[in-house]
């Protein structure tokens, strides 16, 4: 039996894949390439030496999802395609809506007609809004503020309502805190598209001359140097997150939901800081205004994944600056 990853030529798909693969799982991977590139699919060969089938289709085709499941035995899916940029969600809500809501619809529609019940799902720590006090744990109140948050939290609230109807369902769904990062080998990792938004990949296009300097936005913040506090997690940390997931899959049905975070805040300047030290390269950067819509701090308590999935975070932001520039340098 195989585990169906949908989005795994993306950044956390592709990191997924390789972990599934070193494992001996059997993994098919369905990908339409609207934010990444077939050569990435080479990439998980030549780092696990494994080979796996691959299907270039869009989640939202009926007929190409069937296909897929006609064609291989899926005891269950890791479920990644989507749309991501929250900026972006803002501009263009109905792409958002119809990509990751519609998409995660006809998904679940062809599992159950091929009596697959197992999904792990890609959420975002973005459901908590601006979180009251921190760190936040799995049942602080949710509150959208972007298209793209919204589509994560109906999509959970669709895996309740399949759980609800059909109580042979086990879902697992993940809270991402910030992944950065890339894999040991640099040859997989995350290369956004024109100007970065997140601060990791800007901070690397910085280092490369891409960029003059950093924007840091606003340092008059409630935090201990102003900057804004995040919860930054290594990708391959939160790749083996999806083992465990899929464990519990394996032996429970439910629906569990689960922070995937560190459980420690580091600020804007903190990263720049770390940066330097470990990769020896100045980051120049200034402070601007505030970013529209940035909240203050925020981190996970990662304490339930730790006691019901035996998961915790072992990469430290020394390891995270350091693999990120290494496969930021291989692929400019
Ligand atoms: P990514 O864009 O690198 O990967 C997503 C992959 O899905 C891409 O390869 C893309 O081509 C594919 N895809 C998108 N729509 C598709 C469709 N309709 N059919 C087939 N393939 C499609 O993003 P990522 O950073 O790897 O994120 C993976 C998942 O995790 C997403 O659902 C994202 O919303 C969620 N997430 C990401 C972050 C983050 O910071 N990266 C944080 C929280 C949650
Ligand atoms: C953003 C998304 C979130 C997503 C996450 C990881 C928003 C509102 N939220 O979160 O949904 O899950 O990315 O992909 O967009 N910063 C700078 N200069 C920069 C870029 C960022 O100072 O050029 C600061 C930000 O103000 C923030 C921190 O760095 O304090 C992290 O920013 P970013 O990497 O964009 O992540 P989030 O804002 O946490």
């Amino acid at each position: 039996m195989a585990i169906l990853v949908t989005g795994g030529a993306g950044y956390i798909g592709s990191h997924t894949s390789v972990e599934l693969l070193e494992c001996g799982e059997d993994i098919v991977i369905v990908d339409n390439f609207s934010n990444s590139s077939p050569e990435v699919l080479e990439k998980i060969k030549e780092i696990t030496g494994k080979d796996f089938k691959f299907y270039e289709a869009d989640i939202l085709d009926k007929e190409s999802m069937d296909k897929i499941f006609k064609e291989n035995d899926i005891e269950a899916v890791i479920h990644f395609a989507g749309f991501k940029a929250v900026g972006e969600s803002v501009q263009k809500p109905i792409q958002y809506y119809t990509n990751n809501i519609s998409g995660t619809l006809v998904l679940l529609d062809v599992m159950k007609k091929y009596n697959c019940k197992k999904i792990i799902f890609s959420s975002t720590a973005t459901v908590y809004g601006s979180p009251k006090i921190v760190p936040v744990k799995e049942d602080f109140e949710l509150h959208t503020e972007s298209p793209y948050a919204t589509t994560k939290l109906m999509i959970e609230k669709i895996l309740q309502d399949v759980y609800t109807s059909d109580n042979d369902f086990s879902v697992v769904v993940l809270r991402y805190f910030n992944p950065i990062g890339a894999h040991k080998t640099g040859l997989i990792g995350e290369k956004p598209n024109g100007i970065p938004n997140n601060l990791m990949p800007y901070i690397t296009q910085v280092a490369a001359g891409i960029r003059e300097q950093l924007n840091v936005f606003g340092n008059d913040y409630d935090t201990p140097d102003g900057t804004g506090v995040r919860d930054y997690i290594h990708v391959v940390d939160l790749s083996l997150g999806h083992l465990k997931a899929l464990e519990k899959a394996r032996k429970e049905k439910g629906v569990n939901i689960y922070n995937l975070g560190t459980g420690i805040g580091y600020s804007v300047l903190d990263i720049v800081k770390a940066f330097e030290k470990v990769n020896n390269i100045e980051i120049k950067y200034v402070i601007t205004d505030r970013r529209p819509g940035d909240v203050a701090m925020y981190y996970a308590d990662p304490q339930k994944a730790k006691e019901e999935l035996g998961w915790i975070a072992t990469r430290d932001i020394d390891e995270m600056c350091k693999d990120s520039w290494n496969f930021t340098k291989k692929n400019m």
